[in-house]
């Protein structure tokens, strides 16, 4: 196993980042402050409402066009920011033309949707957070916005921090699971990849804090749906990701398409005015998303245009996004006094405000340097990078007998749709990271360790969709042969992301009718899974020796897998989302309420009147925070520093966590509490800390956590925000269903 190499490289490749600060002499201005209201102070009110446009150019476009002709609206001076133009030399064409008529210069922002890199495409964010470590959210951040600001881009549109409990939901691929602590600790990680500590490095970029808010809350998990909460959920469960970010000074927040409670996000003063601007003190700029002020419309919350705009307006929304809207009723709003020159000046300051910090008043073009760009994209470090990324992010979800790690001397036959694929591996969004040609197929990576071709063969058996069956005799064929099988499957890439809800969220198409045949073989089947959801997997648990869950890997997905398979990596992931028994569960997560009526599983003496279904357990298939690894661990003598925890005092939670197998491996010691009793009910458990460790074969660690009252905050029946003392639960290990515990007391 490598991990003393791939944390040197890890380390490496940071501090290679955190070094490239240096660019051209920049052009001497004078401090922000006095800049910007210096040059507002010389702006018309249509030059400030310019500000407050962003137009899409012609690259990946998520809805309609608003701006018809970005082209003729930059002649105009009508832009403040470009959406979808790529590239060193596109990006400088529009800059040009931007500058050319701009009165008093003022240089467009670029944004571009860089999710989980940029060429260089790392995991899925989903897929990511199974790592459980910031570290590598981080570094996959910083390469993405390394490659992207010498692709001329300024801003990306990351990280989503919507927390989903929802798989039916396409865009739960986008974000880190169904965990607040968890999602809030990977968030901030992420920001700090993008923005680094100075923006006007030619190596960082703006983040952008997305969707505000509870977008993952979506009715049926469709998408775009509607959502209603209480403001308890809301500021628990949904805000304090959005939170942690801007505690990390992100600079960015983009709205959500749903609407809260009746009230649509774009138009919702109450999440931007009073929570985002006012009580978190946000002092960057608000994006909406694409065309959601013209969607008041259709939400029913604005009779047209100019109402849409003034309601965005006032609500705290600072650029509108593709919708055209601000710049066609902004000035009209003015003058008859429905929306105030304070609102736009606030708006047009704290955009000016962003493209100072970038440097572009210095230099305009200081990110369109097209020998960078040539020298930065698809670099030996980021590729490694991107490696270790997809390493870390592998789920051993099933391993009976030790099926896994595959043995050199085995004959393997590497079967499913997606084996050679080099097209979904790299997931849904992936900016312009390059696929058929270019990302690494599974068999590509396993023939990059086994040379012997007479041990291994490729087949795909059957697709992902179609139901075609005249490939799978071929593949049975050459299955038959091989001591193991490995069957490489999943879901389309398109079948995650924006727009891409299911409602049945099994493999999709003949994949499982397909695995049914290759179990008769009678040999050991491993089952390899690409896809960007919790599927339901119970057949497949039951019928397969070994799961291994893959998510969309990236650009060296083949390599990480052919790694993990034959054992040259541990696999280490823990999953960040429950995976259902069936889709009849659905939400279903870790961290609920034990409801009036608990049921207590097969030896409850009541079966009937109790919160159950007669048809299904209620335990998951794969519980949050589950993962295998090819060793094991054993968990002890967890103890607590006292039983009584003191309003300002801490107490110490250790347990010795024992590696009991035959490999190195890393673990993820998980901390999850419960509050018995509360004015409002708590959930059955809560994550309050985790601690990534590597224990060597035969190595025992003691691992230590801290916790504080502050760690046992809610919003109680008054909706403040305190710690009731009372009795309180503490359970500590490999999963949210993590068995040792003990308890304590916080006493008045
Ligand atoms: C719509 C998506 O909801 C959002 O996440 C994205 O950033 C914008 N389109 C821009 O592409």
């Amino acid at each position: 196993m490598k991990f003393t190499k791939a944390i040197i490289l890890l380390l490496a490749c940071g501090a290679t980042l955190y070094a490239q600060k240096g660019k051209k002499a920049a052009q001497k201005i004078k401090p922000r402050n006095e800049f910007v209201s210096e040059l507002m102070a010389k702006m018309t009110i249509e030059e400030k409402i310019a500000q407050l446009v962003q137009f899409t150019a012609d690259g990946t476009v998520t809805g309609p066009k608003g701006g018809d002709n970005f082209i003729e609206e930059i002649k105009k001076g009508n832009v403040g920011s470009i959406l979808n133009a790529t590239n060193v030399k596109y990006t400088r064409q529009l800059q040009e033309l931007n500058m050319a008529n701009s009165r008093l210069k003022i240089p467009l922002l670029f944004g571009y949707d860089v999710i989980h890199g940029y060429r260089t495409i790392f995991p899925i964010t989903l897929g990511e957070s199974s790592s459980w470590d910031p570290a590598i959210a981080e570094l996959a951040s910083k390469v993405a916005a390394a490659e992207a600001a010498a692709s001329g881009i300024h801003w990306t549109f990351a990280p989503m921090v919507d927390i989903a409990r929802d798989p039916r939901w396409g865009r739960v691929s986008e974000g880190a699971g169904e965990d607040t602590y968890l999602g809030s600790k990977l968030a901030m990680a992420r920001v700090k990849g993008f923005q680094g500590t100075d923006l006007s490095a030619v190596n960082t970029i703006l983040a952008c804090t997305k969707h505000f808010a509870a977008y993952g809350a979506a009715e049926a998990g469709r998408d775009y749906n509607t959502v209603d909460m209480s403001e308890r959920v809301l500021r628990e469960t949904y805000l304090p990701p959005f939170k942690a970010t801007v505690d990390a000074g992100v600079r960015t927040f983009m709205t959500s398409f749903n609407e809260i409670s009746g009230v649509p996000a774009t138009g919702n003063k109450f999440l931007l005015r009073d929570i985002l601007k006012g009580e978190w003190k946000f002092d960057g700029f608000v994006v909406t998303d694409y065309t959601a002020i013209n969607e008041l419309i259709p939400h029913g919350f604005a009779k047209d245009s100019m109402q849409a705009g003034e309601l965005s307006m006032v609500a705290g929304v600072d650029m509108d996004m593709v919708g055209g809207i601000y710049l066609k009723s902004l000035k009209k709003l003015l003058s008859q006094g429905k929306v105030t020159e304070a609102q736009i000046n606030d708006a047009c300051k704290r955009i000016l405000e962003a493209k100072y910090d970038l440097g572009l008043f210095e230099d305009p073009y200081r990110y369109n340097d097209e020998k960078r760009e040539k020298q930065e994209i698809n670099k030996k470090e980021y590729l490694d990078a991107a490696l270790l990324a997809a390493n870390k992010s592998m789920v051993l979800l099933k391993n009976s007998n030790n099926v896994l790690p595959l043995k050199r001397e085995q004959k393997v036959a590497f079967v499913g749709p997606l084996v050679s694929d080099e097209w979904n591996i790299i997931g849904s969004w992936a900016a312009t990271g390059d696929r058929n040609g270019y990302a690494v197929s599974v068999e590509e990576g396993v023939k990059k360790l086994i040379s012997d071709k007479s041990k291994v063969s490729f087949s795909k058996g059957v697709e992902i969709i179609d139901a075609k069956r005249d490939m799978m005799k071929a593949a049975l064929e050459s299955a038959a042969q091989a001591d193991v099988i490995v069957a490489v499957m999943g879901e389309f890439e398109n079948m995650t992301g924006e727009a891409a809800s299911r409602t049945v969220i099994d493999l999709p198409g003949i994949q499982k009718e397909f695995l049914a045949e290759l179990k008769k073989l009678g040999k050991p089947v491993v089952l390899v899974l690409m896809n960007g959801r919790p599927l339901t997997l119970s057949w497949e648990n039951e019928n397969m020796d070994a799961i291994l869950e893959a998510w969309f890997p990236g650009t060296m997905g083949g390599d990480a897998i052919a790694q993990t398979l034959y054992g040259l990596n541990n696999p280490g992931g823990k999953l960040t989302m429950t995976f259902p028994r069936t889709l009849g569960q659905v939400p279903i997560y870790y961290n609920h309420k034990n409801t009036g009526r608990p049921y207590l599983g097969a030896k409850d003496p009541e079966q009937k009147y109790k919160s159950r279904y007669i048809d299904s357990d209620n335990s998951p298939l794969y519980p949050f925070g589950y993962g295998l690894s090819y060793t094991s661990f054993a968990y002890s003598n967890l103890k607590l520093s006292s039983k009584n925890m003191n309003a300002n005092g801490t107490i110490k939670v250790t347990i010795d966590v024992s590696n009991t197998g035959n490999y190195d491996g890393e673990e993820v010691v998980q901390l999850y509490v419960k509050d018995k009793i509360g004015s409002v009910t708590r959930p059955m458990r809560e994550l309050k800390g985790f601690k990534k460790i590597l224990l060597k074969k035969g190595e025992k660690q003691t691992v230590e956590f801290e916790l504080s009252a502050d760690d046992l905050r809610f919003y109680d029946i008054k909706m403040q925000f305190v710690a009731e003392p009372g009795d309180f639960e503490v359970f500590v290990g490999g999963s949210s269903a993590a068995a040792l515990s003990d308890t304590f007391v916080l006493v008045k």
